[in-house]
């Protein structure tokens, strides 16, 4: 039994591509897998807090040290990252916007991605002084794009700040394993838009409903491939 932790950061509701996908691939993953649980965070209608001077004094202040103040500063940073460690999988829907993640979403991760909790320094340890924390989760993200060509060989493909950002934070804290499922042409709208909605839910059908067992620590696992961090537009 898996639990997920379903976040959606598109400000749009029901016109939202990345809430529908995500709504759809936790439908389709619970049909094949109906023993699991999810937890759900709604970054988009409630951006979680930047970070400020006190939240940076709290963080990086000794937790024994800590007064009350900061512990304040601190829940609700605390309560994002026990939720995210609660998770073994994470859905995650994104709107793309000026071609990275929608500032929703990164104060979302400036939340999460936390000294002590989510990865730790070594200043000693010359050649690897960043420890990520986090371990055996997988992550699937559902982005939502105006334009197409974002893929790999793409004609946007050097746009994309959003999916190696994602690799990039994810992996920093120790979380390798992302599934992309893209759906483009919000802003072309008729056949282009329905062609890649149609080609997102195929993906979602072939990714959500796979069965599966979670990795346990130290095994290589059967959906840990190669091909599944492959593009789909
Ligand atoms: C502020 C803003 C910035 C955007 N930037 C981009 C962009 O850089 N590239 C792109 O292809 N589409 C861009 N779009 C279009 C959205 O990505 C597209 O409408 C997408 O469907 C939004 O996700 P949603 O349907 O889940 O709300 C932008 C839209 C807004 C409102």
């Amino acid at each position: 039994m898996a639990q997920l932790l379903h976040i959606d950061a598109s400000p749009r509701s029901n016109r939202s591509h990345s809430r529908a996908l995500t709504k759809e691939f936790v439908d389709t993953w619970l049909a094949s897998h109906p023993a699991d649980t999810v937890a759900y965070r709604d970054v988009g209608h409630y951006p979680p807090p930047h970070v400020d001077e006190a939240w940076i004094a709290a963080a990086f202040a000794p937790p024994e040290e800590r007064t009350q103040q900061m512990l304040e500063t601190l829940k609700s940073s605390d309560d994002l990252v026990d939720e995210l460690l609660a998770a073994d999988i994470l859905v995650i829907g994104l709107p793309m916007y000026n071609f990275g993640v929608p500032s929703s979403f990164k104060a979302y991760i400036d939340q999460i991605v936390r000294i002590r909790r989510t990865f730790d320094f070594d200043p000693d340890d010359h050649e690897h002084p960043y420890k990520p924390l986090v371990h055996g989760k997988r992550i699937f993200v559902m982005v939502a794009t105006g334009d197409s060509g974002y893929e790999s060989g793409g004609r946007s493909a050097e746009l994309n700040h959003l999916d190696p950002y994602l690799r990039t934070i994810f992996g920093f804290i120790g979380v390798t394993n992302l599934t992309f499922v893209h759906v483009g042409n919000d802003e072309f709208g008729g056949e282009r838009l329905a062609d890649s909605l149609l080609n997102a839910r195929a993906r979602i059908a072939e990714v959500a409903s796979t069965p599966d067992r979670l990795p346990v620590k130290g095994e290589r696992h059967a959906l840990i491939d190669p091909g599944f961090h492959e593009t789909a537009n």
